[in-house]
């Protein structure tokens, strides 16, 4: 097996690599097999056989937990860990109190601090907005920090309550209202988390020719955790990039979430790369996809650019509702093995697979998700709609 290694230089990648890969729970099962077999194909019509993908399946959500009494065993964190780079479907959060999130562990246990979120209209995806084409956005949340890092007790637990007594009585903080009645959450923005966040949006601004970063933020009113994290940015901007900055290919402005999502829905198109909080960016995300089809077309990477570890999922759910029936849209796993592929440097494949979408899109064939409200488009299945994508890979298309 040959695995993906990180150098001095960046990632060294074989010709023929394992790429690691969870399949995940409800759809997950129909959207895997079917994205495996469009990125197979791209790379053996890119490569002309000198690339290939060995793909190794790797074990977590319901199906691990009845084969081996875990969600998320061990073996598979290690393995993600080991091979650097890989491919998941989407995992139900298990019910019950007190169980974390799958999604989370996995961010958290191989410090994925980068959310990114590439979203683009497609033509032939209806959007309820009157011009989606002015989408084309990238956004880079920071992953691990802020009031989503998980630390919070609820009210009444003896943590609440010791903490309510640091803050009154070694803080003489007064301003909570109902201190015997609340549950606490702790916000952590840290100078470090914000610099590498904020270092690979710029770089990657950079390196894709785009015009600006924008930093997004409630700093006006969270003053020590928002208003550091825009100022830091700034500051590593004019250190690290003063170059880009001065001879204005690139511009780094701030906006206040406010204004921001008045602005993204008047003016998508002023907006080319957004470095943003976890909590911003979650709803950021969310108010693109939908200007662009939904969350069934939004890929997602949480990437660490330090180590090289990256993991490319879906952004939606299991959609238990639809699950077993042939129907869901794989779109958003492809696009997302497409933007695995780019990571690891193996950038004309990747090209060809949203080429390949463009085109199967733009005849208006499309899963009943979408299909449904295009005119005269085609609905097709999961299957069918990737093997079409693949057909259009052809270069007679
Ligand atoms: P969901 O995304 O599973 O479903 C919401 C609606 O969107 C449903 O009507 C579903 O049929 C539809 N839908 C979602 N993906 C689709 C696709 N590819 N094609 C066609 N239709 C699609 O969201 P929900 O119901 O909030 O979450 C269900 C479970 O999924 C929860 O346990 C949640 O924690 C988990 N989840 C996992 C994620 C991940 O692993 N990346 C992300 C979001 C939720």
């Amino acid at each position: 097996m040959s695995k993906i290694t990180m150098t001095s230089s960046g990632l060294r990648v074989p010709e023929s690599v394992t790429v690691p890969f969870i399949t995940g729970d409800g759809i997950g099962k129909e959207i895997m097999p079917v994205s495996q077999l469009v990125v197979d194909a791209a790379v053996a019509q890119a490569y002309k056989g000198n690339r290939s993908v060995e793909w190794l399946e790797l074990q977590a959500g319901e199906e691990a937990f009845r084969k081996c009494g875990s969600y998320m065993p061990a073996e598979t964190l290690y393995a993600l860990n080991d091979y650097h780079v890989g491919l998941k479907g989407p995992l139900m959060t298990p019910a019950g109190r007190g169980v974390r999130s799958l999604n989370v562990t996995l961010r958290q246990a191989l410090d994925l601090y980068v959310c990114q979120r590439p979203i683009r209209f497609f033509y032939g995806v209806t959007s309820p907005v009157k011009y989606p084409e002015r989408i084309d956005v990238c956004v880079f949340r920071e992953n691990t920090e802020d009031i989503y890092a998980g630390i919070e007790w609820p009210f009444g637990s003896e943590a609440a309550q010791k903490f309510s007594r640091f803050l009154h009585e070694d803080l003489q903080e007064t301003k909570v209202r109902f201190p015997e009645t609340s549950a606490y959450g702790v916000k952590p923005v840290s100078k470090e988390g914000t610099e590498r966040l904020v270092r690979n949006a710029i770089q990657y601004a950079i390196d894709h020719h785009k015009r600006n970063v924008t930093l997004v933020h409630n700093g006006n009113i969270m003053k020590y955790t928002e208003g550091a994290f825009c100022n830091w940015a700034f500051e590593l901007a004019e250190r690290e990039f003063n170059f880009y900055l001065s001879s204005g290919q690139i511009a780094v402005t701030a906006i206040t979430c406010d204004a921001f999502f008045q602005r993204a829905i008047l003016r998508p198109e002023e907006f080319d790369v957004i470095a943003t909080l976890n909590l911003n960016g979650d709803y950021i995300s969310d108010v693109f996809a939908a200007q662009a089809g939904g969350v069934g077309m939004a890929p997602s990477g949480n990437i660490n650019y330090e180590t090289g570890h990256g993991i490319f999922e879906v952004t939606h759910g299991v959609a238990s509702d639809i699950a077993g029936r042939g129907i869901a849209n794989p779109s958003s796993l492809i696009l997302s093995a497409a933007m695995m592929l780019e990571f690891m440097g193996w950038k004309e494949a990747a090209a060809l697979i949203v080429t390949a979408m463009e085109r199967t899109l733009r005849q208006g064939i499309s899963t009943a998700d979408i299909a449904e409200s295009v005119k005269n488009g085609r609905c097709v299945g999961t299957r069918e709609f990737a093997d079409t994508v693949i057909q259009m890979m052809n270069p007679g298309f």
